[in-house]
């Protein structure tokens, strides 16, 4: 498929549900968010028939995002359903790794491709600080079961600017290198202000190669992070809701006052 630019699209990111085991003080307030409720999350048929149609538009990538997607009850199930489609080539998850030692190997074993854990220091008391609940211990023990797992390649996200700083990713680097890891470092981002900054080692961010759609835990498939527009796969159906936000897919993104990362996936 192209979209009125010429671009070829053939990316889908799915946030498969909203929530999340970490509150990142760059992605979610403290007290948490208001949660969808359960009947306004797509069920896994629902997303496997969007793929599916997708799949025959000419996506050959898919992404699973969240919130945390892991945490998302019978998520192995789902990469299976995915994983089983014609025509998708790659499959792959954004995680912040909590639940990797727990899941990997399964996960390798459905058919998921590869992953992307967020990290964004190595220090037990800063990850906690930035994350407020987590344990940094548990994504390496994660990172570790993935590789032996043989999800490759691993890259690992590091944001800076948060309360990290320059030491901190020098740090996620090395570690990254020593682990055959590829690591990406992606400037904070406001989408409220529509600060948004090219990925670097990534196609993030760079809107005239941007070749992705989106969909959200409800199922409305969006052209663009930066854009607050969306269509509903419920409403319209999968083709039609596609259609339209590739025919809506601006040139380049500007601001979303309407989704967060949490509920948009990063
Ligand atoms: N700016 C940049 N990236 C963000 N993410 C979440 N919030 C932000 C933000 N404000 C990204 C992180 C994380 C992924 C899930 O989403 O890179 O790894
Ligand atoms: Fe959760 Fe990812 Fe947001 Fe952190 S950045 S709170 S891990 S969804």
């Amino acid at each position: 498929m192209y979209d009125r630019f010429n671009r070829h699209i053939n990316y889908l990111r799915i946030s498969v549900t909203d929530r999340c085991n970490l509150r990142c003080t760059y992605c979610m307030p403290a007290e948490g968010i208001q949660l969808l409720r359960h009947e306004d999350i797509l069920t896994f048929d629902e997303i496997t028939d969007v793929v599916k149609t997708a799949a025959e538009m000419g996506v050959t990538k898919v992404r699973l995002t969240g919130g945390e997607p892991l945490v998302r009850r019978g998520i192995v199930d789902l990469v299976k359903m995915i994983a089983a489609i014609p025509g998708i080539e790659d499959l792959s998850m954004t995680t912040n790794g909590i639940l990797l030692g727990q899941y990997a190997f399964r996960l390798k074993e459905a058919g998921l491709h590869r992953i992307n854990v967020s990290l964004d220091t190595l220090d037990p008391v800063k990850y906690n600080k930035i994350t407020r609940t987590g344990n940094v211990e548990m994504v390496l023990k994660g990172l570790l079961a993935a590789k032996q797992a043989g999800l490759h390649p691993i890259k690992l996200n590091c944001v800076v600017g948060a309360m990290n700083d320059e030491g901190d990713a020098i740090m996620v680097k090395q570690f990254g290198e020593e682990n055959g890891f590829q690591v990406r470092f992606i400037r904070q981002m406001d989408l409220a202000s529509g600060e948004f900054y090219v990925v670097e080692g990534g196609d993030g961010g760079n809107c005239h190669i941007c070749n992705r759609l989106r969909m959200t835990s409800s199922g409305l498939i969006k052209p663009c992070l930066f854009d607050a527009i969306g269509f509903s796969v419920r409403e319209l159906g999968p083709r039609e809701a596609i259609l339209q936000a590739i025919d809506h897919k601006p040139s380049c993104g500007t601001v979303n006052l309407k989704e967060q990362f949490y509920n948009i996936g990063g």
